[in-house]
């Protein structure tokens, strides 16, 4: 951890005053290179991280790799059928045994001097083993696991390091709502090989911030809304449109929101701390962040379909999807020169704070429509119920690790 190089401290950052529903963060939280450390430090590499979902390994002998935090991880499902994770280096000299991000393997032989690796972690082989002696202890020099890996309804998470909690009490309320969105796919989730990776240059959380806002949809995607609009399609187009719908802030720094359509469908984006986004609407995607750097963020975005979908409702959802998440869709060029704005207008130092009390004053502490799902807050759709809730855990749980 680079303690030393944190300027600020973290729980400064934060300025919560509830009788005057007022709630500010300081610019730090988005440029500071030691708080972006500690961000790293307690949330990648010693908390849980969605990593992956099981319906990309669907059979024995497949894998999906990928980086968490700065760490390369390798989640297989051996010939047993067993689900493991393991860091992706290799214990000869360090290289990652498996550059490929998804495939069927129950092998993976290291691009270096070629050890090879079973999918339970095992050392398979090397080449040239009269170079050991007796004493070599080969039965010890499989790939090292994680701490834990577990699975909530399909969703794989990893901790890289002992977890403070298992999984379940993590996601705590979250789970109502990752719940709703299976429940209404009862065959299961199917994750569509094939990613959309993009990057931009800025903080990572003002892509948190950004995936459950509603307020900035009129603005930033206008001109979405208004081809919508010509071609007679229906849809919310205004902040008053969603006067209905609700933005609700979860324990441990999730949140969802809740949108209903013109048929009284309610769409629900969800967002588990710190890095996954399930979003429905206009197309089932999920949208994982990787943070680089303090000023570097990387996204990859993943279509989805419930499992039994037939062809045509995948095709139209496809559609959907690559007209808004698509390289050149509606949503994700607009958003990404958003968060470059907001990077440029940080660097006013004497103007430090974001604004985040839209909404304080009129914040229930239960869902509105008599819904039992225990929540944290709940306000209006367009509120920043959510990020309120996000910074309150963030600011705590970054407080516990320097204290
Ligand atoms: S580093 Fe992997 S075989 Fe040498
Ligand atoms: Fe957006």
């Amino acid at each position: 951890m680079h303690m030393q190089s944190v300027r600020t401290d973290v729980a400064a950052l934060v300025d919560d005053d509830p009788r005057k529903h007022a709630f500010r963060v300081h610019r730090d939280a988005y440029v500071d290179q030691g708080v972006f450390e500690l961000e790293i430090d307690r949330f990648f590499h010693h908390g849980w991280v969605y990593a992956a979902h099981e319906s990309q390994l669907p059979a024995a002998a497949s894998f999906v790799s990928t980086t968490l935090g700065r760490q390369p991880v390798l989640i297989t499902r051996g010939s047993d059928g067993q689900l493991r994770g393991f860091f992706n280096r290799c214990r000869h000299r360090g290289a990652v045994v498996c550059k490929e991000r998804q495939g069927q393997s129950d092998n993976f032989r290291c691009p270096y001097h070629g050890w090879s690796f079973k999918g339970d972690g095992s050392l398979a082989g090397l080449p040239g083993p009269d170079g050991y002696g007796a004493d070599f202890p080969r039965a010890e020099m499989g790939l090292v696991p994680v701490a834990e890996l577990a699975s909530y309804r399909g969703f794989i998470f990893v901790s890289l390091a002992r977890p403070d909690v298992d999984l379940q009490t993590h996601l705590g309320q979250a789970r109502v709502f990752l719940d709703r969105l299976c429940d209404q796919r009862p065959q299961g989730l199917s994750v569509v090989p094939g990613t959309t990776r993009y990057g931009f240059d800025a903080n990572w959380k003002l892509q948190i911030e950004n995936a459950l806002d509603f307020y900035h949809l009129p603005v930033v995607h206008r001109s979405f809304f208004e081809i919508k609009r010509a071609r007679g399609e229906s849809g919310k187009m205004t902040v008053r449109d969603f006067a209905t719908d609700q933005c609700v802030a979860l324990e441990r720094g999730h949140g969802t929101v809740l949108a209903s359509d013109a048929n009284g469908h309610v769409h629900q984006h969800l967002f588990i701390f710190p890095n996954l986004v399930i979003l429905e609407n206009p197309a089932p995607q999920l949208r994982v962040i990787f943070p680089q750097r303090v000023d570097r963020t990387e996204i990859e975005g993943l279509a989805f379909f419930s499992a039994d979908a037939g062809e045509a409702e995948r095709s139209r959802l496809l559609g959907l999807y690559e007209r808004f998440y698509g390289p050149m869709g509606f949503g994700t060029p607009d958003d990404i020169e958003i968060f470059r704005a907001c990077m440029n207008g940080f660097m006013a130092e004497a103007a430090p704070w974001n604004d985040f009390s839209r909404g304080y004053h009129r914040e229930l502490d239960h869902l509105p429509n008599g819904d039992a799902a225990a929540v944290m807050a709940c306000g209006n759709i367009t509120d920043e119920t959510f990020v309120r809730g996000l910074y309150r855990w963030w600011m705590n749980a970054l407080r516990d690790v320097r204290a």
